[in-house]
């Protein structure tokens, strides 16, 4: 007898999309078939008409626990994640204390027991003087190093050459980097403060956090990698000049890895007057053209995983003038359908969908047993109406800075579901009870 059985879903998944039963029992999916419905199961789900995705792998996330839970906490957070179809995240060390150290680390693995609807893992943060304790680290304990070679919220700057030579020489898992050149920044913001006094338009953020500050970072650590042999992989990638450093193909055997984050590849400069402080985040959102090469870089392979960057700060302090209002947006329970919007206008497939969201980050992380339809893995699965629609308002936000900057938006697909380790843990708009997501474990 299995658990659960949905039928006849249409599965996005490895490349391909077919039709297919699955029957789903202790956690994982025990059978796809074409047709099970002979078999017993505790609940049917008719998936007739709807698309059955692996659950998204969101690689960059901040949920603010501990110490900024005025913005967002783990079990707000996490709700809002698997609304929108995430079942996994991996969460960011810029809290307070800061994670950056193996008690800081264990600490948030205990909060989010029980108390996470998705499943979950966390980077150990680089500073400038824990080198001793990313290379002792245990590659269970964290999912990566998350290396902040730009500032941005949070003071972790990583900006002494003989630390970055030492982290990218001795990191035994992946390093992930934050890349924007500070010195350039600063001289920007500060001729920018010149001009225009405190009250800069925030039409400004690209030119202050410019290509050339991101151009200089990034090849930076792309130089570091290749002179280590680390395995890198750069974060939320911003401008077309970036892509030049990474290599187009499939994501197998790469060395060097990249991404690009949902808001990169839905807003433009275009959107500031619009929308102001909503959309200031680090790297800034910059010119259309540059949105529009990095989802030709999707497609090509050059960009091999796409994540939010889910940044909450409350709506209180997103009406700060533009160098107090902090940067970030809250985007998880949206990604995924902002994805399919792609999807609709034939800008993007499902199967690059499933691909970069969840395929390409579990192999990358090396997460152990997620990331696709397998028999044998866990079930973490999106069940989606491509026909349906669904309106971003304020009252359907699970977020607890309650707002989005995408309301007023009517997507154009649906979340049906979501299963996270085989249980529904969100359907038709309602949070199951009792339902939490695990630890990850990796191959490594
Ligand atoms: O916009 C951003 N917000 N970029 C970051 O790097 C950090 C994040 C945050 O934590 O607010």
């Amino acid at each position: 007898m299995h658990d659960l059985l949905i039928t006849q879903a249409t599965l996005v998944n490895e490349g391909r999309v077919h039709q297919a039963d699955v029957a789903i029992k202790d956690q994982r999916i025990a059978k796809i078939a074409s047709d099970l419905s002979a078999e017993k199961a505790a609940r049917v789900i008719d998936a007739k008409g709807l698309h059955l995705l692996p659950g998204m792998i969101d690689d960059q996330v901040h949920f603010r626990e501990p110490g900024l839970t005025h913005k967002g906490d783990i079990a707000t957070e996490s709700a809002a994640a698997v609304a929108g179809g995430i079942t996994t995240y991996m969460e960011m060390p810029n809290v307070n204390p800061l994670t950056i150290n193996r008690q800081a680390l264990e600490d948030k693995y205990t909060r989010a027991a029980g108390r996470s609807r998705a499943n979950f893992a966390f980077y150990l943060g680089a500073s400038n003087d824990n080198l001793d304790e990313i290379k002792n680290l245990d590659p269970q304990a964290a999912c990566g190093i998350k290396v902040f070679m730009g500032a941005s919220t949070g003071n972790m700057l990583v900006d002494k050459p003989e630390i970055l030579e030492g982290i990218f020489a001795s990191a035994p898992i992946l390093v992930a980097t934050h890349c924007e050149d500070t010195p350039m920044i600063q001289a920007n913001e500060d001729a920018a403060r010149e001009k225009y006094g405190e009250e800069v338009p925030f039409t400004e953020h690209p030119a202050i956090r410019s290509e050339e500050a991101c151009w200089k970072s990034s090849s930076y650590a792309v130089e570091l990698a290749k002179k280590h042999g680390t395995r890198l992989h750069v974060l939320h990638i911003t401008t077309a000049r970036e892509l030049e450093l990474f290599e187009p193909g499939e994501m197998r055997g790469k060395q060097i890895t990249a991404e690009a984050c949902v808001h990169h590849l839905w807003f433009s400069e275009e959107d500031y007057p619009r929308l102001g402080a909503q959309i200031k985040c680090n790297p800034a959102i910059k010119r259309k053209k540059d949105r529009d090469t990095i989802l030709q870089a999707v497609k090509e392979g050059r960009i091999d995983i796409i994540a939010t960057d889910h940044a909450p700060h409350t709506w209180e302090e997103k009406q700060r003038s533009y160098f107090k209002a902090p940067a970030g947006l809250p985007l998880v329970q949206h990604a995924l359908p902002s994805l399919l919007d792609h999807y609709h206008a034939g800008r993007l497939s499902l199967e690059t969908i499933a691909q970069k969201a969840s395929h390409n980050p579990a192999e990358a992380y090396q997460v152990k047993d997620r990331g696709y339809i397998r028999e044998g893995y866990f079930a973490d699965l999106v069940l989606v109406d491509l026909q349906g629609e669904s309106l971003v308002d304020k009252a359907s936000l699970f977020y607890k800075c309650g707002w989005s900057p995408f309301e007023g938006h009517l997507f154009q697909s649906r979340i049906s579901a979501t299963l996270v380790n085989g249980q529904i843990a969100y359907e038709n708009g309602q949070l199951s009870d009792g339902i939490f997501g695990q630890r990850l474990t990796f191959d490594r």
